[in-house]
């Protein structure tokens, strides 16, 4: 089936290749990211690839659904960046991919934790220079202190086991709550009560109308002081804004971000040699206990390589008319 693949990194191109190998489709790699303006580059596609900064609202898909496009397929979990009503409304089929390994990025988000209470980037950098002294690298044991975990999925609960098996104390908060998370020695509270008692908070679940700013200037006032906020969710769950203020007064003790609200005009390309115009990401990475990373983590071979394969397959479904299992929800 002819496909466009929009944003196109190395990493895609070599590893979907791989994945279509048996299944053949025939694939347009495309660096831009799908906008209003590339969006005519599928001509001639009946289905396009996406991915989580690609711009696939009513306007897009109006487009889309001229030029003949009937299956919209984002090689990710999340899928805030897809209007799904309107694909519903046009008849495009929008599929996901639910199943890769939630390990990738649990683990990440306890490497992103470690990182920025152990202040491990700084004292990296510093003997790269030379310089071997430990004022300002003072971090506090993980053990014995209590995690927060909001949203209690997947991804969740392994970083919610990684965690117990530090000697942390769990609290979790779920619109749906987990046996496995309660097994672990869990116990589910109310957001504002989970941010009051935890010394670290650990976002894992999706963006929506109702999670939207789920931290904001009135519930970081309610954390407890000095506690360290980790994001590998999604950015627009944080009010980034309201977090720099709250790391000015110390009332934010960290914060480790994967994702960041308006990362779509920074993230997955190299601005290194350009200025880069938006003051709230330059003043966060100013910031002595802040790290930012680039929305890395679901980046590991398990993980690529079960999404790329999942994408082919799920084309391949499509084609031939099968039941698509990765369908997304009509909202
Ligand atoms: P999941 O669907 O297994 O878990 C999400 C959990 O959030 C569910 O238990 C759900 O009930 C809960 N939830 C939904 N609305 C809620 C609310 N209003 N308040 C509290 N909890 C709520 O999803 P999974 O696989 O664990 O992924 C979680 C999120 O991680 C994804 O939505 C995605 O945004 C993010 N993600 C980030 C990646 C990265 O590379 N940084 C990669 C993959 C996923």
């Amino acid at each position: 089936m002819k496909t466009a693949v929009f944003s196109a990194r190395r990493y895609d191109k070599t590893m979907l290749a791989r994945a279509n190998v048996a299944a053949a489709h025939e694939l347009r790699f495309l660096e831009d990211r799908l906008t209003a303006a590339s969006a005519p580059l599928a001509a001639g596609c009946e289905a396009v690839c996406v991915f989580v900064n690609d711009n696939v609202d009513a306007d897009v898909l109006a487009i889309l659904s001229q030029l003949g496009v009937r299956l919209v397929a984002t090689r990710s979990t999340g899928y805030n960046q897809i209007d799904a009503a309107a694909a519903e409304r046009l008849g495009i089929a929008v599929v996901r991919v639910t199943d890769y390994s939630p390990y990738s990025v649990a683990e990440f988000a306890v490497g992103l934790l470690l990182a920025v209470n152990r202040k491990i980037a700084r004292a990296s950098w510093r003997t790269r220079e030379g310089n071997f002294d430990l004022d300002g690298l003072m971090g506090f044991d993980l053990h014995g202190k209590t995690v927060g975990v909001i949203g209690t999925g997947k991804i969740g609960t392994i970083f919610a086991r990684i965690l117990s098996g530090f000697g942390c104390t769990l609290l979790g908060h779920d619109r749906y709550p987990s046996a496995a998370f309660e097994a672990l020695g869990g116990r589910y509270v109310s957001v504002d009560e989970l941010l009051a008692g935890s010394d670290v908070v650990s976002l894992h679940c999706p963006l929506t109308e109702e999670t939207r700013h789920i931290v904001n200037a009135a519930s970081l006032a309610r954390a407890k002081r000095g506690s360290i906020l980790v994001n590998t969710s999604r950015g627009g769950l944080v009010d980034t804004e309201a977090a720099t203020e709250a790391l000015k007064t110390g009332q934010l003790g960290g914060l480790a971000i994967d994702v960041y609200e308006q990362e779509a005009n920074l993230f997955f390309q190299d601005l290194s040699s350009t200025i880069i115009c938006d003051d709230v990401i330059q003043r966060l990475v100013s910031f002595p206990n802040v790290i930012v990373t680039g929305h890395q983590a679901f980046f590991t071979e398990e993980a690529i390589g079960q999404i790329m394969q999942t994408t082919i397959d799920s084309i391949s479904a499509f084609e031939r008319g099968e039941e698509l299992v990765n369908r997304i929800p009509k909202s």
